[in-house]
C-alpha cells in the first residue's frame, strides 16, 4: 500500500477491502432496483467517493441526483440540527429513492432527512450506508444496506473528512487523536 498519512493512526479498510464490497453491495441494489429507475442520491460532501464508485458498479439504470445537509460543524460530535445548503435538482414524487451516505453516527441526520424525503411522496425511500457506528446511535433510524460496522471511532477518508481534511485518502483510516484534542 502506498504511504499512510501520518494524521491516521492505522488503516481500518483497505482500498481492496472496500472495492469488494462495493461491489457486493452494488449486485444486491441491482436485483432490488431492476427495471425500477431509482434516484440514487449523494449526500454532499462525504458521500462523493463512496457513491461514485458505487453507481459505476450498478448495472441497472439508474437516475443521480446531490443535495448537501449538514448537522456537523467543524468538530468530532453531532450537533443536533439539519440544515438543508443544497436541495435535490430533480422532484421525486413516486420515485424510487436511495439514500447514499458515507457514515451513520448519532443517525440525526438520516432521520431528519428521511422524514423530509418522506413528504415529497416518492414510491419508496432507503438508505445504504458505507460505515456505520451502531453503538453512538440516538435516532430511531436504520440502514436499509450498510458496507460496514464500525466502533466508535473517528474515521477518515474515502470521502470522510476532518475539518474538511482527509477526503482523498483511498482508504478509511482512524484519526490520530492528538489531531482533534489539543
Ligand atoms: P449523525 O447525524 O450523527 O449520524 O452524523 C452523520 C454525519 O456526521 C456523517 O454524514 C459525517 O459527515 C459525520 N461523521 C460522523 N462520524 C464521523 C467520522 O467518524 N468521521 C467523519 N465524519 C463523521
Ligand atoms: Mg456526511
Amino acid at each position: 500500500m502506498a504511504n499512510v498519512h501520518k494524521d491516521a493512526e492505522y488503516v481500518l479498510l483497505s482500498k481492496e477491502q472496500i472495492a469488494t464490497r462495493v461491489k457486493e453491495i452494488a449486485k444486491v441494489l441491482d436485483e432490488e432496483y431492476q427495471g425500477k429507475n431509482p434516484v440514487l442520491i449523494c449526500i454532499l460532501k462525504g458521500s462523493v467517493v463512496f457513491f461514485s464508485d458505487l453507481i459505476r458498479e450498478m448495472e441497472t439504470d439508474l437516475a443521480i441526483d446531490f443535495m448537501k445537509v449538514s448537522s456537523y460543524g467543524n468538530g468530532t460530535e453531532t450537533s443536533g440540527t439539519l440544515t438543508v445548503k443544497q436541495d435535490l435538482s430533480e422532484d421525486i414524487a413516486n420515485r424510487h429513492v436511495l439514500i447514499v451516505e458515507d457514515i451513520i453516527d448519532s443517525g440525526n441526520t438520516l432521520f431528519r432527512l428521511k422524514n423530509m424525503l418522506q413528504e415529497r411522496n416518492p414510491a419508496s425511500v432507503k438508505i445504504v450506508t458505507l460505515l456505520d457506528k451502531k453503538a453512538r446511535r440516538t435516532a430511531a433510524i436504520d440502514p436499509d444496506y450498510t458496507c460496514f460496522d464500525i466502533e466508535d471511532e473517528f474515521v477518515i477518508g474515502y470521502g470522510l473528512d476532518y475539518a474538511e481534511k482527509y477526503r482523498n485518502l483511498p482508504y478509511v483510516g482512524v484519526l490520530k487523536r492528538s489531531v482533534y484534542e489539543k
